[in-house]
């Protein structure tokens, strides 16, 4: 398999960034026309559709792949997609537009981002995406609970895209790091890897991330730490401390030349298995060739089966998607085999393995306490419980 090969989804990467004297004339322009104020959400998606991490969509979704999707997890056209992209606006915005008309779509900021060729206006039909996507209607599932919020219109259509980067809150841009799918695309192939794994992930790295990471280092050429940094639900831990924990574990325990870390500015929607497929088409976007699907992933609370985010991939025909899932077990530290184990890998015994909930590891941490080292790597441990006892963590530690 030649890396290069790795077909974007639906055949070619997207590139919906204007440069140069193109890009004048459209802000010159944009200042006559409606304004949409974007949430953070959807500024998200604008920036995973301008750099083609969403390929193949040059835009947010029309009626018929809105229904396709939910419906089928494809577009109209039949190309695998799961969760549809969505442009919702209020009563009061939908006011200001017209089909065949365009908006400028700005910042919260008040930065000009892109523009938008309006080519639909639609009844945003909630009832049929929020159990298609979410598998559940329960309004305290936060990503349920972000589509109850947002306006019952939408709008579809290309956007032309200036900037991805807001003028007056930045925020955490990590401008090191944030290479777009055409980047990671030649840096693999500059480091001659022809088979590469991505690691999608929203937490702090512990043991059991580390072993996955590891056991797909043993197959492929190469590993893309690849964390999710845009939005995510209060409670979890910021990006930035996040990346002080991946770069911090690469040094210590990952051989540089087989590792690269880079970010991901999608929103996290919590939708489990359907988030699972988007993200795993995403990667094979940025070019990797395996994508790690552990237990839950993008799962939150109760809501999926431990596993339903592997099984959804087998509801797909070969050739849907190329990028091929690794799927992982629960994978926890056992005292008798002094190592990282599954249930495929050693016979489960009484008292054996280390589990720790989320809520009691916070807990250690705000004390100043590292976790067990057989659960977090101390190094790790320790620039969480920097965080976890200084100010910035106060109002959700
Ligand atoms: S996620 O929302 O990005 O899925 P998280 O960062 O916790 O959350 O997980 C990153 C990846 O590691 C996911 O593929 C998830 O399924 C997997 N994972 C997390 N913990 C374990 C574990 N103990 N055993 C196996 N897989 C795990």
């Amino acid at each position: 398999m030649s890396n290069e090969l790795i077909t974007p989804n639906g055949g070619t990467l997207v590139d919906r960034m204007v440069h140069g004297d193109q890009a004048k004339s459209l802000a010159d322009a944009a200042g006559s026309m409606p304004s949409i104020t974007l949430t953070d959400k959807q500024a998200c998606d604008l920036e995973m559709i301008a750099i083609g991490a969403f390929s193949p969509l040059e835009g947010f979704v029309g009626p018929e792949d809105f229904v396709s999707i939910c419906k089928t997890m494809k577009t109209a056209d039949g190309t695998a997609w799961p969760i549809p992209i969505t442009l919702s606006v209020d009563d009061d915005v939908k006011a200001t537009l017209s089909e065949g008309g365009q908006a400028a779509l700005h910042h919260r900021d008040g930065t000009l981002m892109a523009v938008i060729d309006i080519k639909s206006i639609y009844a945003h039909d909630k009832a049929l995406e929020i159990p298609s996507v979410f598998r559940t209607e329960d309004e305290a599932h936060p990503g349920v609970k972000a589509v109850m919020d947002e306006g019952d219109w939408c709008v579809g259509g290309p956007i032309h895209v200036l900037t991805v980067t807001p003028e007056h809150e930045p925020g955490e841009q990590f401008t090191d790091h944030r290479l777009a799918p055409a980047q990671t695309r030649a840096a693999f192939a500059e480091k001659g890897w022809r088979t590469v794994a991505a690691f999608q992930t929203r937490n702090p790295i512990h043991r059991a991330h580390e072993y996955l990471c590891k056991c797909s280092q043993e197959i492929c050429d190469g590993l893309l730490i690849h964390p999710l940094v845009g939005e995510t639900k209060p409670g979890d831990i910021p990006a930035d401390v996040r990346m002080n924990c991946y770069e911090t574990i690469i040094d210590h325990y990952f051989v540089d030349d087989r590792t690269m870390l880079s970010v991901m500015p999608a929103a996290m929607r919590y939708a489990g298995p359907r988030e699972a497929v988007l993200h795993a088409l995403v990667r094979q976007n940025y070019g990797v060739t395996h994508f790690i699907v552990g237990r839950d992933h993008a799962g939150v609370g109760d809501y999926y089966g431990t596993y339903d985010a592997q099984n959804i991939f087998d509801e797909f025909a070969s050739g849907d998607i190329d990028v091929i899932p690794l799927k992982f077990e629960h994978a926890a530290w056992s005292n008798k085999a002094q190592g990282m184990v599954s249930s495929k890998t050693f016979p489960k015994l009484e008292n054996d393995q280390i589990f720790l909930s989320g809520t009691k590891v916070r807990d250690l941490l705000a004390k100043g306490e590292r976790p067990p080292a057989e659960f977090s790597r101390p190094e790790v441990a320790d620039v969480l419980i920097e965080w976890a006892t200084s100010e910035a963590a106060a109002p959700t530690a």
